[in-house]
């Protein structure tokens, strides 16, 4: 029997995706991520399965090359690279993988939340630089959280997390979402307040919102001056809801404090970006579900969600599930 076709955008560990033994054909791409490579895109026509990174674009392009295509399963909660829109007129179910990251980014985003907080980048280089001379008591002074209030945007698996996380710091927790969002009004003692009460009044802002068109560039030069000068913008999500333009104006001019950044835009951000010169910018390379346990669960689930398009049955995590009711 042969078995459906399916384009595996870039090489995984083999044991992550040890499910596809046997049920699947696989063309693997090539192991520097970025899109699909032309090798790939060769068996566009015949392929049923697609399992994509992140960075790999599906456009409408492409899928209306993939008459046989019945599946795109995406190895990631975000799936702002895949155009589901034209994904569920071709009647193709797009599958994300909710859930088995949500501890990661939250461990990471509070990492950044103290990192930022307390100077660390900077200690660390002086102390490895041979300026740590005695112990000042007023040298490397940075943020109390106990006490200090983090605003969170988007308060979905990822949002609580972060959330609980910082109550148990001692911070009070304030929260903003979209305006027809079903989230509670009250969230274990958090506050939903607008997005411009959050601005206003949060020491730390989290994004943890998705990137849709209503989101990007949410936080721009507007907004960005409605912060407190004493604050920090923490962006574990996605790049493009931040105006890179408009933050390194914020932290040159003193709009705000500091910025934790696991997201850019562009991503990667360029090694000669001014940004990384800031002594308040801490940049990560969009690492906040790496660990060993969150990437493998992502990558099971994604072959799950790919096995069960291809038989014909519904998806484990499906982002367009109005494709069933066609
Ligand atoms: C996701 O899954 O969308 C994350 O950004 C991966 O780290």
């Amino acid at each position: 029997m042969a078995f459906p076709l399916v384009l595996l955008s870039h090489p995984l560990p083999p044991e992550w995706i040890a499910r596809l033994q046997g049920h699947a054909r696989l063309v693997v791409g090539p192991a520097q991520p970025g899109g699909f490579a032309p090798h790939l895109l060769e068996h566009i026509g015949q392929a049923e399965g697609i399992f994509c990174l992140l960075t790999d674009p599906v456009t409408e392009e492409l899928v209306a090359c993939a008459p046989r295509l019945r599946v795109v399963s995406n190895m990631a909660v975000g799936f702002d690279n895949v155009d589901v829109a034209a994904c569920t007129r071709y009647g193709i179910p797009v599958g994300n993988t909710p859930g088995v990251l949500t501890e990661a980014v939250a461990d990471l985003t509070m990492l950044l939340l103290l990192a930022t907080a307390r100077g660390l980048p900077k200690a660390a280089m002086d102390a490895r630089d041979g300026l740590w001379t005695t112990w000042s008591p007023t040298g490397w002074l940075g943020m109390d959280t106990a006490g200090a209030t983090l605003g969170i945007v988007g308060l979905g698996k990822i949002g609580r997390a972060v959330a609980q996380r910082a109550q148990a710091f001692g911070m009070q927790v304030i929260y903003s979402e979209k305006e027809n969002s079903l989230s509670p009004q009250i969230f274990s003692g958090a506050r939903r307040v607008s997005f411009d009460e959050l601005l206003a009044t949060a020491d730390f802002v989290s994004l943890h919102c998705p990137l849709t068109a209503s989101t990007r560039g949410l936080m721009n030069e507007f907004t960005l001056k409605k912060m407190k000068k004493s604050a920090v913008l923490l962006n574990t999500a996605r790049g493009p809801i931040v105006e890179t333009a408009a933050l390194l104006r914020a932290l040159r001019e003193g709009w705000i404090f500091a910025a934790g950044l696991d997201v850019t835009d562009p991503e990667p951000l360029p090694p000669a970006h001014p940004l990384y010169d800031l002594p308040t910018c801490i940049i990560l390379p969009h690492i906040g579900s790496a660990t060993f346990g969150a990437r493998r669960r992502m990558a099971e689930l994604a072959c799950e969600n790919l096995l069960a398009g291809l038989a014909g049955r519904p998806l484990l995590n499906c982002v367009n599930p109005q494709v069933y009711n066609r």
